[in-house]
């Protein structure tokens, strides 16, 4: 009998290849009697076939499991009436209604993986952000306003709780971490715009009184446009930052065109009960079954599912199975044989998923 139950829901486009391609590799690290994977439907092409984008069957699952891991969602065409797209609605009603409130964005740049920030490869990149990920300007999901064709609101909504819970989510990571790769200080950014909107002088004061109980780490501030220049000119201030929900969509995306683009960065989206692990990329439909997606982006998420599992339940077997996951695939990127096409090479998913099963050892 497993101990441990995934919610497996590979989704749309690439989803399928690099979600097998991830389900390898923890079955090679973990031992079978650890994790029993339940993969389940959902995203566009789902609805497609059944208009339903979450089945209840698959939410469920998902909120008995111990852990989602999801491959991407999404496909262009199948949109809403409104215009908006289905298979956002697979990340946004997990994520609403499982409360996952921390989407954790890594931005790390491993050895042999070129910057485009710099020519002779230097540059130090090692920092998280932390997104707010169940309000924001996501709260108007699918209730934003539209008059006879003429006028459009979405509303921007942040809560004290929110914002509280994940300041204190950042603070509490930035004491786990070594600081900022520039001068060792454990640092956490507030990334807003406190200057022009109230709403975001709001999320600055309330993290400015979360700060007032973690003494040793430093509080920085940077508005939304000034830290795209900053995350390009000085990458290694950063530790970890925190921001509201569209802010940190939109950062995070720049952060891991920084480190070598999507393909190459994960995410966690956890909440207080539950926590989906995902690359932070999309589905890219116009690649998809040519088995040349980089799975390593979902195999990273699923390194980070096996740490937070481990720590949530003492298991120190699943932060070993984390770090030789994470060990194997900057082996099999520093050798530079097995590269994916999107870091420069012209490596498949299944000669990524081999060589990262055969260096995990
Ligand atoms: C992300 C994606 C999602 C978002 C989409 C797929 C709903 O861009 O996770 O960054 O907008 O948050
Ligand atoms: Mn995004």
């Amino acid at each position: 009998m497993a101990k441990y139950d995934i919610a497996v829901i590979e989704g749309d486009g690439i989803g399928p290849e690099i979600t097998q391609s991830t389900l390898s590799v923890l079955r090679t690290v973990c031992s079978s009697d650890c994790l029993n994977f339940l993969t389940v439907e959902g995203g566009a092409s789902h609805f497609q076939k059944s208009g339903e984008v979450l089945p209840q069957e698959t939410f469920e699952v998902c909120q008995q499991s111990h852990a989602i891991l999801h491959g991407a969602a999404g496909l262009p065409g199948v949109t809403y009436p409104d215009g908006t797209e289905v298979g956002n609605d697979l990340h946004l009603k997990l994520r609403f209604q499982l409360d996952l409130f921390a989407n954790v964005r890594p931005i790390k740049l491993y050895p042999g993986v070129h910057s485009p920030l710099n020519t002779d490869d230097t540059v130090a990149i090692d920092y998280v952000i932390i997104r707010e990920n169940t309000e924001g300007l996501y709260a108007s999901r699918g209730g934003g306003i539209v008059l006879r064709e003429e006028v459009a609101t979405d509303t921007l909504v942040v809560t004290r709780k929110g914002i509280e819970r994940v300041a204190r989510f950042a603070f509490d990571l930035a004491t786990k971490r070594n600081g900022a790769l520039r001068d060792g200080k454990r640092r956490v950014t507030v990334c807003d715009k406190a200057n022009i909107l109230r709403s975001y002088a709001f999320f600055r004061a309330v993290c400015d009184e979360v700060a007032k109980d973690y003494s040793g780490i430093e509080i920085d501030y940077a508005y939304a446009d000034a830290i795209t220049v900053h995350m390009i000119k000085r990458p290694d201030f950063y530790d970890v930052i925190v921001a509201e929900n569209m802010f940190g969509d939109i950062i995070s995306d720049l952060g891991a065109a920084t480190v070598g683009g999507m393909g190459i960065s994960p995410s966690a989206e956890l909440g207080d009960f539950h926590g989906l692990f995902q690359g932070a990329h999309g589905s890219a439909p116009d690649i998809a079954g040519q088995n040349v997606a980089s799975p390593i982006a979902t195999i990273l998420s699923a390194a980070l599912m096996l740490r937070w599992m481990g720590d949530r339940h003492m298991d120190n077997t699943l932060n070993d199975a984390a770090r030789r996951i994470e060990a194997a695939v900057e082996q099999v990127l520093a050798k530079g044989e097995i590269i994916p096409r999107d870091l420069g090479g012209n490596a498949t998913c299944s000669e990524i998923t081999g060589a990262i099963c055969s260096a995990v050892g």
